[in-house]
């Protein structure tokens, strides 16, 4: 079996969560033809008290327990060696915020002119209250929050990271351009996408899209994409690479909202959906 593309050292007090979800996704196809490799680490094996005992009271008082640092050290050092021979991430509400930016920054590393090496990744679970400051001070390397709410643990966070990243590696997902028409991917929403039958309760697919006309077809695309994300992630248009044609689409859209047509302007938009501003759809 060839290296994978992407090696995962999941370090965790609750490795059955990972399992099923492993088990039954594209991710399972990514590790049976080698190129998603997870390995999971129970904390606990590196405790050296008679009960296994992975936390305690805060000094200091106060409620809550917290992870203590000498098992996960153990852990960490036993696998990786001393200094880690990889990144070790740390996952916590209080980490960067992980974006597809920042997943395909894991999946290539800096270094995206050696294809052919693993790359590997430590993820480091915490749990309870938190881990102790030591470990997020003196272990990990980086800290990453999937969103600004706080989860029980850090075993949904990294399921998380371990999805969005392996999706970057090329033969993960059937279509190989699928990844880079993703929502965020060229920094926009996706457009919307529809299947047979054309017509469905009497809700029509666009007629563009059975049009054939492969030009036409991608332009309105990109003017769904523009649309999509002006209305319901304005924020994204301040820094998503826009060409001419798109910033043109967008002043028209802008000009027929303030102009304030009684439905909105759908001919700005070629769309049955009405032009919204920002935040009201
Ligand atoms: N652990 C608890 N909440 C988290 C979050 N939002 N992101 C990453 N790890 C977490």
């Amino acid at each position: 079996m060839p290296l994978p593309a992407l090696l995962f050292e999941v370090f965790t007090l609750f490795p059955e969560v990972f399992e099923p979800y492993l088990q039954s996704s594209i991710l399972q196809r990514a590790h049976q033809r080698g190129l998603v490799e997870i390995n999971l680490y129970n904390i606990r094996d590196w405790t050296s008290d008679r009960h296994h005992i992975t936390d305690d009271e805060p000094y200091g008082g106060g409620g809550g327990m917290v992870m203590k640092p000498e098992p996960i050290f153990a852990a960490v050092e036993g696998v990786l060696g001393w200094p880690p021979a990889c990144p070790v991430i740390l996952l916590t509400p209080q980490g960067r915020t992980f974006t597809q930016s920042v997943a395909r920054e894991l999946a290539f590393g800096d270094d995206t002119s050696v294809p052919d090496q693993t790359r590997r990744l430590a993820l480091l679970c915490g749990r309870y209250e938190g881990v102790d400051e030591r470990v997020r001070q003196h272990l990990a390397s980086d800290q990453i929050s999937i969103g600004d709410y706080v989860l029980t643990g850090g075993e949904l966070a990294a399921l998380v990271v371990i999805d969005a990243t392996a999706r970057w590696i090329p033969g993960v997902l059937g279509d190989p351009d699928g990844v880079l028409d993703d929502s965020h991917a060229s920094g926009l929403l996706e457009y919307p996408h529809y299947t047979r039958p054309a017509e469905f309760r009497g809700w029509s697919v666009p007629e563009i899209l059975l049009s054939g006309d492969h030009g036409r077809i991608a332009r309105w695309r990109r003017e769904q994409s523009l649309l999509r994300t002006w209305q319901r992630r304005p924020d994204l248009l301040e820094t998503a690479p826009l060409s001419k044609l798109d910033r043109k689409f967008l002043d028209q859209l802008k000009t027929s909202f303030i102009s304030d047509e009684p439905e909105g302007s759908s001919e700005a938009t070629g769309s049955d959906e009405p032009a919204q501003p920002p935040g009201t759809s």
